[in-house]
């Protein structure tokens, strides 16, 4: 596996790969999520590029870009194994050189959900994935469902700004109780990571009410609260229950439906979705 960093660099040795090229983009600290998008990738393609880049235009300045964790060394050995061809890992300034000032913003799906209470988080991240991707210039992007509404923007901006890239979304991967893997997940202490499994659990009993025949979405999203309000350590910021490519708030009767949620477990903030 090559590293480059720079610009010049990939371009370079870019050009050496054959393709299809399948990309899978992270902000490291990588875990058997983000692998299960590399092994994917290595499955589909004839060469594989990763990058690591933990993006500072996504992070509000209340939220932990200081204390994001970072092990390049490991995570470079992991993707090694998986057997990526090629890791970019581009520093700020070559991402953000002085100057920068063009954005690319997704109108409508970026502003519910993580974007009602993060209100500039989507604008960094389709900005740092366009730059991304046209530095890559791969034929198929690898993301995860577990981030269901960045995976709908992302969609949304390669067929908008005509992209000629496939996205591809991958199941989300779990810990045998239920939780979703996040590089945040490391901030859980014991007790908290034990409150945490109430995520899955609340969308997993809103999955069993469904396919038990409710499918009233404001009594599905009652449930869910309910469940989580009885966990003392979770504090629930929002449920939604939703169409999964509009993500418009649904009413009434229901029949495709993505359910996703944050939930704060102390000063951790959680998300995890479900589509029945
Ligand atoms: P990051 O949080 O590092 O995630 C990188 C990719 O891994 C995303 O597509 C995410 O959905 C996927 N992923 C994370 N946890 C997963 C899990 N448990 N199962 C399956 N996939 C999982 O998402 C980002 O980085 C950034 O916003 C990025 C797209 C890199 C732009 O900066």
């Amino acid at each position: 596996m090559k590293t480059v960093t720079t610009i010049s660099e990939l371009r370079a040795e870019r050009a050496k790969l054959t393709g299809p090229v399948g990309f899978v983009p992270t902000m490291g600290y990588l875990h058997a999520g983000h692998l299960s998008l590399a092994r994917r990738a290595r499955e589909e393609c004839a060469s594989v590029v990763a990058s690591i880049f933990v993006n500072p235009t996504q992070f509000a300045p209340t939220e932990d870009l200081a204390s994001y964790p970072r092990d390049l060394a490991r995570d470079s050995h992991l993707l090694e194994d998986t057997g990526v061809d090629l890791l970019w890992t581009p520093t700020p300034e070559v991402m953000y050189p002085e100057g920068f000032q063009t954005w690319v913003t997704v109108d409508e799906v970026t502003k519910v959900l993580e974007g009602a209470s993060r209100p500039t988080h989507f604008r960094g991240v389709t900005t740092v994935v366009a730059k991304l991707f046209n530095g890559v210039q791969p034929q198929r992007a690898y993301f995860g469902q577990k981030d269901a509404q960045q995976a709908v923007v992302i969609r949304r901006m390669v067929q908008d700004l005509n992209f000629p890239i496939e996205i591809v979304v991958c199941p989300i991967v779990r810990e045998p109780d239920g939780l979703a893997l996040s590089s945040r997940n490391t901030y859980l202490d014991s007790a908290q990571r034990q409150a945490a499994t109430v995520l899955s659990r609340s969308l997993n009993a809103a999955k069993d009410a469904f396919h038990a025949g409710q499918h009233d979405a404001d009594k599905l999203r009652a449930l869910v609260t309910e469940i989580v309000n009885a966990e003392p350590l979770a504090d629930l910021e929002y449920i939604s229950c939703a169409h999964p490519d509009t993500l418009q708030e649904h009413k009434g009767k229901v029949d495709r439906v993505l359910f996703s949620m944050a939930v704060r477990v102390g000063r951790t903030r959680l998300i995890d979705n479900l589509i029945v």
